[in-house]
């Protein structure tokens, strides 16, 4: 989210948006997310990092979700226990009904069938 404090710079922009979202979606720190359509894992990581939560990334592809595990690799172990990443579908997720508190998904453009549930 661009304003006066950003300037041109993108990624100050988008690290506003994420601040926005954290706060307009009055997520505590008991949190237990599901980023759907996480890419590289760098919005999983940064939630998990910055506010403590529990982070699952599913993405559809397979070479965004290694990356994002790569990520995961390179972090400190207790960073890594509370960071998953998985590839599936928005449309057939692996996880029984009521597994998470929350849903995290941005900048992912996709359909999905009528009545899919988290
Ligand atoms: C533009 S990227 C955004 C990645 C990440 N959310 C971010 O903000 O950096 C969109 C991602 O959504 C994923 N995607 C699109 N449709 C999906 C679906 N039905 N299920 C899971 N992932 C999906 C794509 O594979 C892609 O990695």
């Amino acid at each position: 989210m661009f304003d006066d404090s950003t300037g041109d710079d993108f990624l100050k922009a988008c690290s506003n948006l994420n601040n926005m979202m954290v706060t307009k979606g009055q997520i505590d720190a008991s949190a237990n997310v599901l980023n759907l359509g996480c890419g590289n894992g760098t919005t999983a990581i940064w939630l998990s990092g910055n506010r403590n939560w529990h982070v699952t990334g599913v993405d559809l592809s397979g070479v965004r979700v290694q990356n994002a595990q790569n990520a995961r690799a390179r972090l400190d172990q207790a960073a890594q226990e509370k960071l998953a990443f998985e590839e599936a579908s928005a449309a057939d997720l692996p996880f029984d009904d009521a597994s998470f508190t929350r849903l995290w998904s941005q900048a992912v453009s996709t359909t999905y069938r009528k009545g899919i549930r988290a």
